[in-house]
């Protein structure tokens, strides 16, 4: 078997690993970091209490066509505006060396734009949560913008007018100056992917624009420019001074080929770019733009269906310049796998459509509570693999991962499998892989509201009662079961 798997390793660059079933027993390195994670519109609530400014969720969910499956919103969700002390003692109780949360644009800058004010009860807000943490021992990491887009903005184009990235390094200056003295740890954009393609392409999140092809890949392209604004910010003005590191999350999944057939296997690596490349070749690489298969099949497609140029935006090499490098590591986002075939799909997304992939699951591996997330931990190791290949060892924080169930499930024994399963895996990429991982996160911290899934799927370690005013918090078996990992440091022997 070893010698079947040295083989396939040479074969298969980015596909190192050998999917080995076996666990690991065994720990992770000294000064590894674990944590959990929330963001703002999912758990704060508050939507428009002292002087929060509304965002492109807010009127999502408020819009007269419905939009999230149960009707629900998140103008209360887990209520941590007001309760943000209950979720600083269910962390210290995990004994999490850190914890991820978002800041809500708009809570801070009301309209977006610095030049109309900022509200000081959202300065206060983030000053109280941040002393909470410090006070207990846990180290902020902060997301700066998790879809939470602030309303004013999107009036003028949102995501799609190239000056929101002026508003964004504004607000990302904002951010270090009132709380880089304590918070060393940040992450610029999260999941632009889904901002752009679940936000301008399919049009199932706010801002609700479907223009598949086109406006994602221009969301896109603002994205990528606004992350390097804020990198370049914290690097030349804030970083000599306060010494932290900052960051990009990426969403990510493992596309496997469907078969051996050398077409598959070309469309599973193409899928991987147009998902993972397509903002992180422009960041990490030493190219600085869109990886080359990218831009070859959108300009393909884009001249068939008689556009003058590709729908692809390109970047000046000026710009090339000042993207290429804008990392201090890899934020990996991952919760499943799929299989990838080589093949056209019509009336399929941009990604999908452009890269000439047909991707579906395995029917064998095991569903969860969310249609798009099947349990398969060996994935977990490929991406980790692939990812480390790609760009030249970079240090990779898993900054999500995580189960979904159905509501109230306080024994939720699938979630603990999962988590072993494939915290074990991310242990092999270390151990067995030599794979540069630096710290994990636990997704969620608490139940929280899940986009248009609304309260119908749950991540939480600890649940969440929706249906009681004062939203009580009660830990479900995974909590115990991550409390010991952390504790053991892993999976001692
Ligand atoms: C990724 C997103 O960052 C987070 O907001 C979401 O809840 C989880 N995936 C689960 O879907």
């Amino acid at each position: 078997v070893r010698a079947i798997c040295l083989f396939v390793l040479a074969i298969l660059v980015g596909h190192s690993s050998c999917q080995d079933d076996e666990f690991l027993y065994d720990t992770f390195p000294e000064g590894f970091m674990w944590g959990s994670a929330t963001s703002a519109y999912q758990i704060e609530g508050a939507w428009d209490q002292d002087g929060k400014g509304e965002s492109i969720w807010d009127r999502f969910v408020h819009d007269d066509v419905p939009h999230i499956v149960d009707g629900s919103t998140g103008d209360v969700a887990c209520d941590s505006y007001n309760l943000y002390q209950e979720d600083v003692a269910l962390l210290k109780n995990l004994g999490v060396s850190f914890y991820r949360f978002s800041l809500s644009w708009s809570r801070l800058i009301p309209s977006g734009d610095l030049r109309h004010g900022f509200n000081q009860a959202g300065i206060d807000y983030y000053n109280n949560l941040i002393n909470e943490l410090l006070a207990n021992g846990i180290q902020p990491a902060v997301t700066l913008y998790h879809w939470d887009l602030p309303q004013g903005l999107q009036e003028h184009g949102g995501w799609l007018n190239v000056s929101v990235t002026d508003r964004f390094a504004e607000y990302s200056d904002f951010a270090f100056l009132f709380f880089g003295d304590r918070v060393k740890t940040w992450f610029t954009i999260n999941e632009p992917w889904v901002q752009a393609v679940q936000g301008h392409g399919f049009g199932d999140f706010a801002p609700g624009i479907n223009q598949s092809g086109i406006l994602d890949y221009q969301a896109g392209h603002n994205l990528i420019l606004a992350h390097a604004r804020a990198w370049h910010i914290y690097d030349g003005k804030y970083r000599p001074t306060q010494g932290g590191r900052i960051g990009f999350n990426m969403y990510t999944s493992f596309l496997e080929p469907k078969t051996d057939n050398p077409d598959d296997v070309f469309a599973a690596e193409r899928a991987m770019q147009f998902l993972i490349g397509w903002f992180g070749h422009p960041v990490y690489s030493q190219d600085g733009d869109y990886p080359a298969v990218m831009k070859e099949f959108v300009a393909f497609h884009s001249a068939e269906e008689g556009f003058p140029e590709s729908r692809l935006p390109q970047f000046t090499p000026e710009e090339i310049a000042y993207v290429k490098g804008t990392y201090d590591f890899f934020g990996l986002n991952h919760y499943t796998t799929m299989l990838a075939e080589n093949g056209l799909f019509p009336y399929a997304p941009s990604y999908i459509r452009d890269g000439e992939i047909i991707p579906s699951f395995n029917e064998s591996w095991p569903e969860s509570a969310a249609i798009w997330l099947r349990v398969v931990p060996w994935g977990f190791r490929k991406v980790l693999n692939w990812v480390s290949n790609e760009y030249n060892g970079v240090p990779i924080f898993v900054t999500e991962n995580g189960y979904a169930d159905s509501p109230d499930q306080i024994d939720d024994v699938d979630r603990v499998n999962y988590y072993t399963s494939y915290i074990n895996e991310m242990l092999k990429a270390i151990k067995l892989d030599g794979v540069n991982v630096i710290g994990y996160t636990a997704w969620s911290l608490i139940d929280n509201f899940e986009w248009t899934a609304g309260y119908t799927e749950r991540f939480g370690l600890y649940h969440v009662d929706f249906n009681d005013p004062l939203r009580p918090r009660t830990p479900k078996s995974s909590a115990a079961f991550y409390k010991q990992v952390i504790a053991d440091n892993g999976f001692p022997a």
